[in-house]
């Protein structure tokens, strides 16, 4: 049938979309698939119907594409989509209930505190010598519901905590605040129930920032990632945890840190992870020898779940 390729939208990832969606239209549509872009900025959702879509392959990142709006929207319209459904989307966009979640589920996640803007434009401000304090002396400031490290910062002190709350606060009314974790970082991208060779980033910058994620060519991707094969398999199977944990379905990426003591700590799910030239998911998938356009087929096939 015919499919939609929704990509673009009005989050602040637009632009990662973008070039994650032009990738994925182009490998789908060499494969032979009937796909056709559809940007949600620019044309009104119930023209899939009007224009005989049969279903729709989601690769909008952010809100309004990933947190369960466009799932719903979908779901209204009676049209299949691929990945995670409206509940999963959700949860996922937002770090705090991410957390929560895994929390109850007994899987590791840093400490961390919330600050709304509510709180802080409120006649008692947050303490925030108190909560770093808490949160041994070192965190890292995260809007809740956003995406590609935009809005976050490091902060080793209580005035860089309000300054980083003030700039998360731009892009989200809730602040996750989460304990500083200092060992390297990784991903697992699961596909369709299984889990593919880990990754692991490193970069000169303070953390894997958005520059370092898309700009910047001193990123490192090391793929394998260099664990032994217990220790890939317990990544492997924390991050299906994770990821099933949260309602995943079909595609996700999950992404870790590894703490002094070498445990895995839990940062999110991402439930429509990019797929751009530098993007993780592809790295993945190539080296458990999947092509790109493989990769956007299963994907694809994730929709008829
Ligand atoms: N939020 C970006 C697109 C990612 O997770 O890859
Ligand atoms: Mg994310």
């Amino acid at each position: 049938g015919k499919v939609a390729v929704l990509f673009g939208g009005n989050s602040a990832e637009r632009k990662v979309s973008l070039a994650s969606g032009t990738a994925v239209l182009n490998a789908l549509q060499s494969a032979g698939i009937d796909a056709h872009k559809f940007d949600p900025a620019e044309n009104p959702i119930g023209d899939l119907v009007l224009s005989g879509f049969d279903r729709a392959f989601i690769i909008l990142h952010g809100r309004g594409g990933e947190d369960g709006s466009m799932q719903g929207a979908l779901q209204l319209l009676g049209i299949p989509y691929t990945g995670t459904g409206v509940l999963g989307s959700a949860l996922a966009m937002d770090k705090v209930f991410s957390k929560q979640v895994w929390s109850a589920l007994g899987l590791p996640t840093a400490r961390y505190k919330v600050v709304t803007k509510a709180r802080v434009n409120s006649a008692t401000k947050p303490d925030y010598a108190e909560i770093l304090a808490q949160l041994s002396g070192v965190a890292m400031v995260k809007p809740a519901r956003e995406g590609s490290s935009i809005g976050m910062a490091k902060v080793e002190d209580a005035q860089e905590l309000e300054n980083a709350v003030q700039l998360a606060l731009e892009y989200d009314d809730d602040v996750l605040v989460e304990e500083y974790i200092n060992g390297p970082e990784y991903t697992v991208t699961i596909l369709n129930g299984v889990a593919l060779p880990s990754i692991r980033m490193a970069t000169p910058h303070v953390f894997y920032d958005y520059d370092a994620k898309y700009n910047d060519k001193t990123t490192e991707y090391h793929c394998p990632s260099g664990l032994d094969d217990a220790t890939e398999k317990q990544i492997g199977e924390l991050s299906l945890n994770a990821f099933y944990g949260l309602s995943g379905r079909g595609w996700g990426r999950v992404d870790l840190m590894q703490n002094e003591l070498g445990v895995f700590m839990l940062l999110e799910s991402n439930t429509v992870p990019g797929m751009t030239e530098t993007s993780l998911v592809p790295k993945a998938a190539k080296q458990a020898g999947l092509s790109f356009e493989q990769l956007a087929l299963q994907v694809l096939a994730s929709s008829l779940e």
